[in-house]
């Protein structure tokens, strides 16, 4: 079955084919009907906006049926954790959820946010797993707790298409001040998707605010094999400095798990990381990044967004083409 789990299931010459792939439904935005007869459940566990939509149409894009449920909401509440005594909120499990969903689909898509007070559970994509564990048909990561691999595609898609050939150019990840603390799946993708495209990766973020070690051993390692590199910076103007695309994104800091208060203090301390069109002029003219929702004034200036360099909007599009090629991939279908 072909699972899209995270990045790993795609193998870098499957990647390309579906980013080729992405890149050709944009050009063509043709309705088909190579789904024509099969039914694609969608579960969103957390809110959505584009992958919601994205998904929703790809699938009728391609002739096929979706159904999109939102646990708790019209839905049952569902458990994800195996050997609990469901006397809480949850009424149903997802052994039987999913188990029963199979029946009347063909795959399913699953969000499942990470939940930044168990680490463990967090790091081991465990809510993600057991709908996997209870589905008989393909499962699409739809944004879990480590990787957001629709995401990625869409992301590298947009990069190929608007910046040329990717390789060697300057992609900075730039961490972003926010609110709330929010996970990390969309930071890991776009630093894995960029160390594929073999690109100069540059995660500038404040002491505190790193990537996981793992994330970036795996990203150094795909950039190696890709004539690319990842590095780290808390240097702003050093890390800007010559850019071909700016990618920001805010994420929790390392102590959000034992001490959520003190990374709501660290977190609050760096409103200075907002995105300006000053920081911007700092690049070669770069295109600027976002894969949304984003809060303008907070994260990033509204100039920034607004400016002629901010490709967001494209970006958010490639979900829609991205997923295509995915589902096509998991459909096993004729391109
Ligand atoms: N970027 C993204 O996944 O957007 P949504 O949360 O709106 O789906």
């Amino acid at each position: 079955m072909n699972h899209l789990t995270s990045w790993t299931d795609l193998p870098a010459a499957t990647w390309q084919a579906c980013l080729d792939r992405a890149l050709w439904h944009r050009q063509h935005r043709a309705w088909t009907q190579s789904a024509a007869g099969k039914a694609l459940g969608l579960v969103f566990f957390n809110p959505s906006l584009r992958t919601r939509a994205s998904m929703d149409l790809a699938a009728a894009h391609l002739g096929a049926h979706p159904v999109t449920l939102t646990p708790g909401s019209g839905t049952w509440g569902l458990e994800t954790r195996d050997g609990v005594t469901m006397d809480g909120d949850a009424a149903e499990h997802v052994k039987e959820a999913f188990g029963v969903l199979s029946r009347y689909v063909d795959a399913l898509g699953v969000r499942t946010f990470a939940t930044l007070s168990d680490y463990e559970a967090d790091h081991e994509d465990r809510a993600f797993r057991a709908a996997v564990a209870a589905s008989a048909v393909p499962v699409v990561n739809l944004e879990s707790a480590r990787w957001h691999p629709c995401q990625e595609l869409g992301d590298a898609a947009t990069i190929c298409d608007h910046v040329g050939d990717p390789r060697g150019k300057k992609f900075v990840l730039h961490w972003a001040p926010h609110p709330k603390p929010l996970p990390r799946a969309v930071p890991n993708s776009a630093v894995m998707m960029a160390a594929r495209l073999g690109m100069e990766v540059i995660v500038a973020r404040p002491d505190g605010f790193g990537l996981d070690a793992d994330v970036l051993a795996l990203a150094q390692k795909e950039a190696s094999k890709h004539g690319g590199s990842v590095t780290e910076s808390s240097h702003r103007p050093d890390a800007l400095s010559g850019a071909s695309v700016v990618y920001a994104k805010a994420w929790s800091g390392g102590t959000v798990y034992d001490a959520p208060e003190l990374e709501a203090r660290q977190r609050a301390s760096h409103a200075d990381w907002r995105l300006s069109n000053g920081d911007m002029t700092r690049t070669d003219r770069a295109a600027f990044m976002h894969c949304l929702p984003v809060r303008r004034g907070v994260v990033v200036d509204g100039d920034v967004l607004d400016h002629e360099r901010a490709i967001h909007l494209l970006q958010a599009e490639y979900r829609l083409h991205a997923q295509k090629a995915v589902l096509e991939w998991v459909w096993g279908l004729e391109g």
